[in-house]
């Protein structure tokens, strides 16, 4: 071989390995091809093309997130996942991974910009992957497949007399696979901490249609990169998980709830103190902040039980136990400072009543924000307790320059707030202002809802530049082409 041709064969296999198989980027013909691989790959009924169909899986939850994507596909196996995959990587197309479509920072719906490569944009949905396998009563764990959803996880654990250590509001649509990929948190996190700490196997597909990980499910086993730990909180941009093998705890059957209402913030923080220490069967504290409880109380139509007086929180506790646990709960409450009043019941009807007005803030707040025309802009951030008064001030000064109105409610043994924007004109301004606050606070920008998209350009506040470049590095060893999830997580701007 003369050396002119070794080096064209250099440059050619440098380009190749960049972006294999573009051959067309989104023409026509290219769709065309990439189409029928994806076919022959799983079968014409779960290969949808229509713009129509394809419009209910381009928009996020809160609808301030879109972009276009040329093919969705519904497999229903990580071998059909893998072979979905190998198809794209063949035909240079760009993989975003959907299950519930709960996410809230962009990260599941294709970019609004397209790649300036122009390369094919698929979806692969997981929800056809929704299997749950029989309950290991004596390890307490269960495998699911990415596309089950956390209610039919939590059904079927306590079918068997146990219970999923992670919950929220989004439970009957948000899925296993997409609560690991951002690491969700929800309300048992006090107790149980987050979905990153109950995965205890993992099964995922990288981008070259490789299957990793295992689903045996020891809980202790040193041989090497733990993917659980790298996975949980990837966001889709190292592989696609396909399953979990994840920890149960006890079902607890005895369970009070209260709604507390307390004349200030370090009350509220002094209380879950006390709690946390004298009370071990507390389950949730979430603090609702007065525009919060206006917001649902007007969405479900009732008021609350209890009213905060000016300046003054909500707390929403639960207590769970084997054993009645309101003798503990009200020993803590009796003497607490700054308890203004409380509304108390073990009563399951009522219990569900009363939850109603933490679970819909947020479908609450989308109604608001739908009626004035602005998808709602929501910053989920976590500063040490002793910050957040600093934090609701700048916080509040921000939606006040904007002429927004601040709707926050969040997790209070996290230091954890969502801070909701009914009506913001310029998002990014106030990002920028609370954002700064949160890393200079000693804080995270975000706790449980992932960086996505929506905040990668802020990433570089929480996260040292060495930092940046290893993670960086990762994703480009098990992701070459660039195929997974573009956009998401990447501080450079660069997918
Ligand atoms: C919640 O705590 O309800 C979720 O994180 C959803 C939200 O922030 O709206
Ligand atoms: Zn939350």
């Amino acid at each position: 071989m003369s050396g002119k041709a070794l080096v064209r064969a250099t440059v050619v296999a440098v380009t190749s390995a960049s972006i294999p198989g573009q051959h067309g980027g989104r023409g026509r013909d290219a769709i065309g091809d990439l189409t029928s691989a994806l076919i022959a790959a799983i079968g014409t009924d779960h290969v949808l093309t229509s713009a129509d169909v394809r419009a209910g899986f381009e928009t996020d939850w809160t609808g301030r997130y879109r972009g276009s994507s040329d093919i969705v596909v519904r497999p229903a196996s990580t071998a059909e996942v893998s072979a979905v995959l190998t198809a794209c990587l063949e035909h240079g197309a760009q993989v975003i991974a959907q299950a519930g479509n709960t996410g809230l920072v962009g990260g599941s719906v294709p970019r609004a910009e397209r790649d300036h490569d122009e390369r094919p944009v698929v979806i692969v949905s997981m929800r056809r992957l929704d299997h749950l396998g029989a309950v290991d009563t004596a390890a307490m764990q269960v495998t699911a497949g990415a596309g089950a959803t956390l209610a039919r996880w939590r059904d079927h654990a306590r079918s068997a007399g146990l219970d999923t250590p992670v919950d929220f509001a989004a439970r009957d649509v948000a899925t296993v696979g997409g609560a690991v990929a951002t690491n969700a948190g929800g309300s048992r996190v006090l107790r149980f901490g987050t979905m990153r700490q109950q995965v205890v196997g993992i099964e995922a597909v990288t981008a070259d249609g490789s299957v990793i990980g295992s689903l045996s499910g020891l809980p202790k086993e040193t041989a090497g990169l733990h993917w659980p730990s790298l996975l949980a909180g990837s966001e889709g941009t190292l592989a696609v998980i396909t399953a979990a093998r994840l920890r149960l705890v006890p079902l607890f059957r005895a369970t009070i709830t209260a709604l507390v209402a307390l004349d200030s913030l370090p009350a509220a923080v002094d209380l879950v103190g006390v709690l946390r220490r004298t009370v071990p069967s507390l389950d949730a504290a979430e603090i609702i902040f007065p525009a919060a409880m206006e917001v649902v109380s007007a969405h479900l139509g009732r008021a609350a039980p209890v009213t905060a007086p000016d300046g003054g929180v909500y707390l929403m506790l639960d207590c769970a136990d084997h054993i009645d646990p309101s003798d503990s709960l009200a020993a803590a409450l009796g003497p607490a400072a700054g308890v203004v009043d409380a509304a108390v019941t073990t009563d399951g009807a009522q219990r569900d009543r009363l939850i109603e007005f933490r679970d819909r803030i947020t479908e609450a707040i989308g109604a608001a924000s739908t009626a004035v025309g602005v998808p709602t802009f929501k910053l989920d951030v976590a500063v040490p307790l002793d910050a957040l008064d600093d934090l609701l001030d700048v916080a509040q000064g921000a939606a006040d320059t904007d002429g927004c109105r601040l709707v926050p409610f969040g997790h209070l043994a996290e230091g954890n707030l969502h801070l909701n924007h009914i009506g913001a004109r310029s998002p990014d301004k106030i990002a920028e202002t609370v954002l700064h606050a949160v890393a200079s606070l000693g804080g995270t920008i975000s706790a449980e809802h992932g960086i996505g998209v929506a905040k990668a350009a802020w990433l570089h506040l929480i996260r040292a530049p060495a930092d940046l470049a290893a993670q960086a590095t990762i994703r480009r060893a098990l992701d070459p082409t660039r195929t997974l999830n573009p956009g998401v997580l990447d501080a450079t701007g660069t997918p």
